[in-house]
């Protein structure tokens, strides 16, 4: 069934659909999975633009788990939320992306406090490079952020956008596929004693042990010497 996880109104639909199953099915899992990518500096993006990431990345799967809880406390069911690396390292320009998966991170640790007790798991998914559709629109979108900026953005945040294109589009390209990435949140979904996280991908294992151990200053370093080879380069070179 269609649903828009902003749309109050459909996600209440579908918490009746399932106490009205006619079989009676308990709800196994909720994955909360859907996103968007938007990328541009926080100087840059509008409080519409931050507010939309917030509402499908973060609000729109609160109200999600909130309305099948119930359902779930019946099953003894499961959430698996879908984070990312960026719910443990925020890029430049992905500030709003990265944010939302913070608090997504954050949601998901509370929620696994206060349901373990109950016999609900939680359990977090955080991909890396994933071969799919997003790289793509979060790229078209940052190119129309691109040819917004004012004169003055421009020249702050103009090579900063580009880089960060070139590195998402290298970044997916050398990412998994959509299957491997579907096969590690089937094992949350199903696992009979998941993991509290997985990562899925080599980037994700890497990046995650570094932002642990590193301190910021050297993960500042580590992340603009990766991003120095994707920056135009100057006319001539
Ligand atoms: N791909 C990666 O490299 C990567 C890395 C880390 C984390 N992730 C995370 O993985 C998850 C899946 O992303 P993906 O890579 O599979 O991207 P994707 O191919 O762009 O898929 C995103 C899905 O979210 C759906 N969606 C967007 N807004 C929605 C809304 N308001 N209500 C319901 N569904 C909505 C989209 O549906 P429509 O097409 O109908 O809009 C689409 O099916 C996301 O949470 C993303 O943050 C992805």
């Amino acid at each position: 069934m269609l649903l828009d996880i902003t749309d109050p109104e459909q996600i209440a639909s579908v918490s009746q659909r399932i106490a009205d199953d006619p079989a009676g099915r308990p709800l196994r899992a909720v994955i909360n999975n859907a996103g968007i990518a938007i990328n541009a500096p926080v100087e840059v993006l509008s409080m519409e633009e931050w507010q939309r990431q917030f509402d499908v990345n973060f609000f729109g799967h609160v109200a999600v788990t909130k309305a099948v809880l119930p359902a779930l406390h019946a099953s003894g069911g499961r959430v698996v939320n879908i984070s990312s690396i960026g719910g443990r390292i925020a890029m430049p320009t992905y500030g709003a992306y990265a944010a939302a998966k913070f608090a997504m991170e954050a949601m998901s640790d509370s929620l696994r406090r206060e349901l373990a007790p109950h016999g609900v798991q939680v359990v977090v998914v955080e991909p890396g490079g994933v071969k799919t559709e997003m790289t793509g629109h979060g790229i078209e979108r940052a190119k129309d952020t691109i040819a917004t900026l004012s004169p003055t953005q421009r020249s702050r945040y103009g090579e900063l956008l580009q880089a960060i294109i070139n590195q998402a589009t290298s970044f997916t390209d050398s990412g998994l596929s959509a299957e491997a990435a579907a096969l590690v949140i089937a094992k949350a979904a199903t696992a009979r004693r998941p993991r509290t996280r997985y990562t899925i991908g080599r980037d994700a294992a890497v990046l995650t042990r570094l932002s642990r151990i590193l301190s910021d200053k050297m993960l500042d370093r580590i992340l603009a010497a990766n991003l120095r080879p994707h920056y135009p380069k100057p006319h001539g070179a």
